[in-house]
């Protein structure tokens, strides 16, 4: 996909692929959404896929695929050890990364294990851009501590920086300074999620390695969103306009040490694992392979996976594939604008975010707006969000509620999946749910996991107000789905 202009002067992206598999949807009515939303504890998560008609729950292992990607499959070596499917990969990973050795993992978090079991223990401290769930989870459980050193601009949900992802340098070199005996590594996450999928500069990238080497502390690129990040940089960065997204690559992966992803969004497949330079630190992670994941070869990962993933980073070095992403989650982010609904700006990587502490102001935080929103974007669409606030955090270890610094609701466009009409049916439901927000209350837990609660807690509204949505919206869309 490129951005090809329109005569009439339109800001239309255009998708630069066809579609050739495609799988059917349903449309369940408002009676039903309204009741599976119930059956399912008010938990986007818990919904099944039946009820769900746009699924923008995440764009993790839902990618669509390429025809190169399926052929790939085909031609898996599935030999349980020394796979030529694993060669290829690896060799692929080195081609882009420089990395000499990989370590196969059943996916991103499996990875975070690995690495968190290796580095952390009891006071470690691990500088982050901004935390992960996953990777917060990992760490918080071996007694390390997260430290979240975003600039300021970073959790400003309007705002016109380019780079909302970027450390603030200067407390960086701050913590170093002080702690670096307690810090093994600093974690940089490209596409930087919880915040909107916001990228960081190469620029501050590069900055935030080099502090940390000098005071001999490694560095750790989660790069799960790299393709969002590498776009955004090529495109916003005006020292990288003329470097090709293989050599603005090469700059990040030579200053990093680690690099570890999610191959369900990297490389579009489903898988993850870790690629490394330096063979001492291969080996030092190496054993926790065979004993957690699967052999070495393949990691818990499928071989027609890691074949398709093979194919999906040589196409993540194509502008005509990662731009599709950010270009729709731009395109209904300023539809969505237009109508005056709230919004993370600027429009970043992974999908659309709606900032529910604006959208309903008037449900207090420790009600979960985010959560109530995702909730009511169901009812009103058929539409599944997730929560990414205050649910998505872990209470402190003294049981107090930790309020997130931003209340999101995200939209996630996984690539090439949805069309541009069902993009704007989605900002018609928000829309007529943004006019009718007086109706949205907020929510309470009824089964709360101590952790990642989002994935599988149970709330209730705290009034019958899912109900007074389902009237307004029979009322007013008559007997439209
Ligand atoms: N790091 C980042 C930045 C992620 O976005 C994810 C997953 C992971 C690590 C963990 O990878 O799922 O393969 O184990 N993000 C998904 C999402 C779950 O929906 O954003 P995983």
């Amino acid at each position: 996909m490129s951005e090809i202009r329109f005569h009439s002067g339109e800001d239309i992206p255009l998708e630069l692929h066809k579609v050739r598999i495609v799988q059917k949807l349903d449309l369940v009515p408002v009676e039903r959404r309204t009741e599976a939303i119930a059956e399912a504890g008010y938990n986007t998560f818990l919904l099944y896929n039946k009820d769900i008609f746009l699924d923008m729950l995440t764009d993790s292992g839902v990618n669509a695929m390429s025809d190169k990607q399926l052929a790939a499959m085909m031609v898996a070596d599935d030999s349980y050890a020394g796979s030529a499917t694993f060669t290829r990969l690896t060799d692929k990973l080195k081609e882009i990364f420089g990395t000499d050795y990989f370590l196969p993992a059943h996916q991103g978090r499996a990875a975070e294990n690995i690495l968190a079991v290796t580095f952390v223990k009891p006071g470690t401290i691990i500088p982050v851009n901004y935390h992960f769930t996953t990777t917060k989870a990992h760490i918080t459980r071996l007694g390390g501590i997260v430290e979240e050193l975003v600039a300021d601009e970073g959790v400003k949900i309007e705002s016109d920086c380019p780079f909302k992802g970027n450390f603030d340098l200067e407390r960086l070199e701050d913590l170093l300074a002080r702690e670096h005996e307690r810090i093994p590594f600093i974690r940089i996450e490209a596409g930087t999620n919880l915040i909107g999928g916001q990228p960081l500069s190469l620029e501050n990238i590069e900055k935030s390695a080099d502090i940390a080497h000098k005071y001999g502390v490694l560095t750790v690129m989660d790069a799960s969103l790299l393709q969002d990040n590498l776009y955004f940089i090529k495109t916003r960065e005006e020292s990288a306009k003329n470097l090709s997204l293989r050599e603005i690559t090469k700059r990040i992966s030579n200053k990093m040490d680690i690099i570890y992803f999610s191959g369900r969004k990297l490389g579009f497949a489903r898988g993850g694992g870790i690629a490394i330079h330096d063979k001492k630190l291969y080996l030092k992670m190496r054993e926790l392979v065979p004993m957690f994941e699967g052999f070495l070869t393949y990691g818990g990962m499928s071989v027609r996976e890691m074949e398709a993933m093979t194919v999906g980073l040589e196409e993540t070095m194509d502008m005509d594939v990662i731009s599709q992403g950010p270009l729709f989650i731009k395109y209904m982010t300023e539809e969505l604008i237009k109508r005056n609904v709230p919004v993370v700006t600027p429009p970043g990587g992974l999908g659309c975010h709606l900032d529910a502490s604006r959208f309903i102001p008037h449900v207090k935080q420790e009600e979960y707006p985010a959560g109530s929103l995702a909730a009511a974007v169901y009812i009103a669409g058929g539409i599944r969000g997730m929560e990414r606030g205050t649910i998505s955090e872990q209470r402190e270890t003294d049981g107090s509620e930790h309020l997130a610094a931003v209340e999101l609701l995200r939209l996630a466009l996984p690539r090439r999946v949805f069309t541009l009409s069902q993009v704007m049916y989605a900002v018609d439901r928000i829309t007529w749910l943004y006019e009718n927000r007086n109706l949205i209350g907020g929510l309470r837990f009824v089964e709360e996991p101590s952790s990642l609660r989002f994935f599988f807690g149970r709330l209730e509204p705290v009034s019958p107000w899912p109900e007074e949505l389902r009237k307004a919206f029979r009322k007013d869309f008559g007997d439209s789905l």
